[in-house]
């Protein structure tokens, strides 16, 4: 029954080019990576892996349970008061992930009574988080604050969302946040701003929120990942007191989610200490992502993520290939991941890169974009 029902969708895929397909890592491969989200290079840090060590011989291996049961410890609460503080927050709240974070943080303050004013270029996370809440959904072309004034004037709901990302995930752009924090005190609206690709790499690391001085308004929330700058797993909402009192009493996938991995908290804690101690890493980021997109004739991008647009799916897998043929891992973006449908090449640079290395992948990167353009 499941061959008759699945065979065909899966041939579907294959003949567009848009099949995915899982790669299992060996642990002793010597490959320059820039497809991982490992910003700072911090992932094999001996300070954040000994933290998680520590953390598992005291904590065990697992939260055992719910937030709101045994799975909160006190490096839970460490955590979200270290957060808070270094980026200007009144408060948090972690999540067991970036995505359930999102979820969070928009299913309990959507519903009936609430028009969500989304970026068409916002991550799934925060489009998933709008379905399931049941409001109202109007998307807004990528960056036009004059559209998102516009349904807000014109909304009857008395509550509205403004969905956006502050360094977005394909196209590694800023949002206008000072604009758009303006619009929505104006429209009584709340704007949500997903920090994934801001926290360590923008603002000298404190993200952009922090860097336009939208830290600790009223009206913005922030999200974040703790899966990319800060080398471990996890999500968090930060906002208000009052915010985080809401999301632990009607956020689904905080309550009814068994609470992050303690070992998972500590390596983001250690993450964070090595940020502070160390600042200019972020710089290193920009710096190698300056020098990746100059080899590969694209425009600088706002983050560490650099997007090289291909001819199609095809083409942006097999440059990818022969990247990886060459010894250096690149990722790529192909539909449904990408909103303008454009396949590109997707090269994280990071600030563990040495000088050696981005050489290499400089000259190994646009030599295989031009044998398969
Ligand atoms: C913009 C954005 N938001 C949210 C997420 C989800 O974060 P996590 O991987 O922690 O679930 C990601 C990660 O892929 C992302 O890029």
């Amino acid at each position: 029954m499941l061959e008759e029902w699945l065979a065909p969708k899966a041939a579907a895929l294959e003949s567009r080019g848009l099949t995915r397909r899982l790669r299992a890592r060996a642990a002793d491969e010597r490959l320059i990576d820039l497809a991982g989200n490992d910003y700072l290079g911090l992932a094999s840090d001996p300070r954040v892996v000994q933290a998680a060590v520590d953390a598992v011989h005291v904590w065990g291996t697992g939260s055992t349970a719910s937030r709101l049961v045994t799975g909160t410890t006190a490096l839970h609460e460490e955590l979200e008061s270290t957060l808070a503080a270094y980026t200007g927050q009144e408060s948090a709240l972690v999540f067991s992930s970036g995505y359930l974070a999102n979820l969070g943080v928009v299913t309990a303050l959507g519903g009936p009574g609430t028009v969500l004013v989304s970026d068409d270029h916002v991550h799934a996370s925060l489009i998933d988080g709008g379905r399931l809440s049941r409001s109202r959904v109007e998307v807004v072309p990528h960056n036009e604050v004059g559209a998102v004034e516009k349904v807000l004037a014109e909304r009857n709901e008395p509550h509205a969302l403004i969905l956006t990302e502050s360094v977005f995930s394909v196209l590694s752009d800023e949002a206008p946040l000072a604009e758009l924090a303006e619009v929505a005190l104006a429209h009584n609206a709340v704007l949500v701003v997903d920090e994934a690709h801001g926290l360590g790499v923008t603002g000298g690391g404190r993200g952009s929120v922090a860097a336009a001085g939208l830290a600790g308004l009223d009206h913005v929330i922030v999200t974040m990942t703790l899966s990319k700058a800060m080398a471990s797993q996890g999500g968090v909402v930060l906002g208000p007191s009052l915010l985080r009192e809401h999301l632990i009493n009607r956020a689904r996938p905080f309550i009814y989610d068994t609470g992050l991995n303690p070992a998972a908290c500590a390596a983001a804690l250690a993450a964070l200490a090595v940020l502070q101690a160390e600042p200019s890493r972020p710089g290193a980021i920009h710096a190698a992502a300056a020098r990746l997109a100059t080899a590969c004739a694209v425009s600088p991008s706002a983050g560490a993520v650099v997007s090289v647009p291909m001819p199609g799916p095809r083409e942006a897998v097999r440059a990818a290939e022969l990247c990886l043929a060459a010894g250096v891992r690149v990722g790529s973006f192909r539909p449904p991941s990408v909103p303008d449908g454009i396949s590109r090449l997707r090269l994280t640079a990071n600030a563990g890169l040495t000088a050696a290395e981005l050489d290499r992948a400089c000259d190994v990167i646009p030599r295989a974009i031009q044998e398969v353009s």
